[in-house]
């Protein structure tokens, strides 16, 4: 569902959520805020709580919540984007991008100018293919194979090579030449020019499809890099892009799955063999914000970075990452194809290219592969050595049944026996010791009569998480996930907008949650507007959050341990054993005091 974020936000700002319910249902005032009875269940008392202040409604009995456009789309039982259009009507609020997609729209006026100049610069792009001149561009696009569909999905555009009219058009819409400057669109010779002036131009998107970026490729075997992309400026920051994020991320969603390649050409050949759920990471490095937009389709990642040793190992490199965000994904098993997918596609057809993409494996797999290639065995060292490198992998998965089929597969490469590699296993999590919070994770089950304590400080932390800038840090370094599942998906919402606005705003989180299309979005607004409108915690201080951290650890602790006791003490000898037994105790009477301090 591609709608436009920024003109959402302005109509949700003009429109009072008090006069548009009033619209539908009758609304009393009571004291500061809004009653009525709630359509969204059989009321009997005026439930449904309208706040004008935060711009929402919420029903204290059946959940129902979010914002003016969410109520009517809950009301008429209608799409996103009719209920604002109706909104919009009931408000006078006029915008032809209720109708058409523009780019001219953000949440912060101060880069209004950016975003407009990367729509006009990339409108004349464009445009210029069209034009006698671009008559190279569309040969060069001829001889890859991109069609015109494919032009216009993927909006690319071509420079003209004299450098001088993307100025002067830019310069006759009202851009200054600060604004091209800073976006990198300015080369300085004697005059201003265009500094991809003669390439073809592959606009990136931002997450919400606005252009902040270009790429431009030399066109035949011209001098110069292949690829010039715009430099980092205040809208195109690239540890945060993915390219065709925007179409892939609804894609995915209906895929089920979501390729990770290397480069645009590699999203455009998918694309051609009919897969559109397909993102590339451009040859940069993998991020944080990476790994936050990846994992908001919630489907399993497919990745096919190139087959040479550089694509392999930034594959090996992804990992430890991913595993450490709990993300589903899978490898393609491509080592040693020099062929890129675009050049598959083009020898062997798109029923080729889908074949290749299909042959994925887990990470194990994929890493023994890689291993297997990379290393010889010929020598005891050299089958010991892989043996080590392969111990760290093992430990960190989630999977009894995979682990014990891997270290079967590792024994039969190494001839180590099955045992010594379990124990290896075993000695490497007990030694890389204290809490493997991510391990643990996958299995965590806090025993019932600890939940409440415990998701209490959840939620606590989370409504802390909504109002100050201390608490998201402080999720984000030190508690990094929640247990209960809505709760942690909130929290990534949180986290993945704060990147634009450092304490994202409540009707920010509510259009971005909205933008979900599986059956947790109502959970998640129904929490979201639930704690928008607490009002029994207390403000958020640094003794809170201390306090927040020692529940929530100390329960992960304990839980650890209680799971760990029996296995530790397996095979120990007496004076380990007690060692780890005192160990349990004092954690477990740290813990009771806690309990009793704070009480239940
Ligand atoms: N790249 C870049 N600058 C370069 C080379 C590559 O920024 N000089 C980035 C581009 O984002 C490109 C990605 O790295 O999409 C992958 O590079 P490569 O595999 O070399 O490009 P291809 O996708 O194969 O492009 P082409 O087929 O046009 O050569
Ligand atoms: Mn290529």
């Amino acid at each position: 569902m591609a709608y436009d974020r920024g003109m959402i936000d302005d109509l949700v700002k003009r429109s009072d959520i008090v006069n548009v319910i009033s619209n539908y249902i009758n609304v009393t005032k009571k004291g500061r805020s809004f009653v009525a009875l709630c359509p969204f269940h059989d009321d009997k008392n005026p439930s449904l709580q309208i706040s004008r202040d935060k711009q929402i409604f919420k029903c204290f009995v059946c959940g129902q919540g979010g914002n003016a456009i969410q109520f009517v789309q809950a009301y008429e039982k209608i799409q996103f984007m009719d209920a604002a259009r109706k909104v919009a009507d009931l408000v006078g609020f006029t915008d032809e991008r209720l109708s058409a997609r523009s780019y001219a729209q953000t949440a912060n006026p101060e880069l209004k100018p950016y975003f407009d100049c990367m729509a006009d610069a990339l409108a004349f792009y464009k445009f210029s293919l069209t034009t006698e001149q671009g008559e190279a561009g569309l040969q060069y696009l001829e001889s890859r194979h991109i069609s015109e569909t494919i032009r216009n999905k993927f909006e690319i555009g071509y420079s003209l090579p004299d450098g001088k009219g993307t100025i002067q058009y830019l310069l006759g819409k009202g851009h200054s030449r600060s604004t091209m400057e800073h976006l990198g669109i300015i080369t300085m010779n004697q005059e201003p020019l265009d500094r991809l002036a003669g390439r073809i131009i592959f606009p990136i998107f931002d997450r919400y499809g606005r252009p902040v970026g270009f790429s431009g490729r030399k066109i035949g075997n011209t001098e110069g890099a292949k690829y010039i992309n715009s430099p980092e400026s205040k809208i195109f920051i690239k540890s945060n892009i993915l390219y065709n994020y925007h179409h892939a991320r609804d894609a995915a969603r209906q895929a089920t799955y979501m390729y990770v390649v290397e480069g645009f050409m590699d999203v455009i050949a998918l694309y051609r063999a009919g897969i559109e759920a397909a993102v590339a990471i451009m040859g940069t490095a993998f991020t944080k914000p990476h790994l936050a937009m990846l994992r908001m389709p919630d489907v399993e990642l497919r990745i096919c970075l190139d087959g040479d040793s550089a694509g392999q190992a930034a594959m090996m490199k992804m990992i430890a990452p991913l595993d450490a965000s709990r993300i589903k994904y899978r490898f393609i098993l491509n080592a040693g194809d020099e062929r890129d997918t675009d050049e598959i596609l083009n020898e062997e057809g798109p029923d080729s290219l889908k074949k290749y993409l299909q042959n994925l494996v887990n990470r194990l797999e994929f890493a023994l592969e890689y291993y297997g290639k990379t290393r010889p065995l010929k020598t005891s060292e050299q089958r010991q050595e892989l043996v080590k490198v392969m111990i760290p992998l093992l430990a960190a998965s989630t999977s009894e049944l995979e682990l014990e089929e891997y270290v079967k597969k590792l024994s039969g490469v190494t001839n180590f026996t099955r045992q010594t590699i379990e124990d290896m296993v075993k000695g490497y999590r007990a030694q890389k010791g204290e809490i493997d919070v991510e391990r643990l994770y996958a299995q965590f089950r806090p025993e019932a009569k600890h939940l409440r304590r415990f998701q209490k400080a959840e939620r606590q932390l989370l409504y802390f998480m909504l109002n100050d800038v201390r608490a998201i840090d402080f999720y984000k370094t030190k508690i990094e996930y929640f247990y209960d599942e809505v709760y942690r998906a909130i929290a990534n919402f949180i986290i993945e907008r704060s990147s634009e606005e450092e304490v994202p705003s409540l009707n920010s989180l509510l259009s971005d949650i909205n933008e979900l299309e599986s059956e947790k979005k109502d959970a998640l607004v129904k929490e979201v507007t639930a704690l928008a409108l607490e009002k029994d915690y207390p403000k958020c201080d640094e003794t809170l959050l201390g306090e927040i951290h020692e529940v929530i650890t100390l329960e992960r602790e304990v839980y650890y341990y209680k799971q760990r006791l029996a296995k530790a003490l397996e095979g120990k000898d007496e004076l380990e054993k007690a060692r780890i037994i005192t160990e349990y105790n004092k954690i477990m009477k740290k813990y009771t005091k806690l309990k009793d301090t704070k009480g239940e």
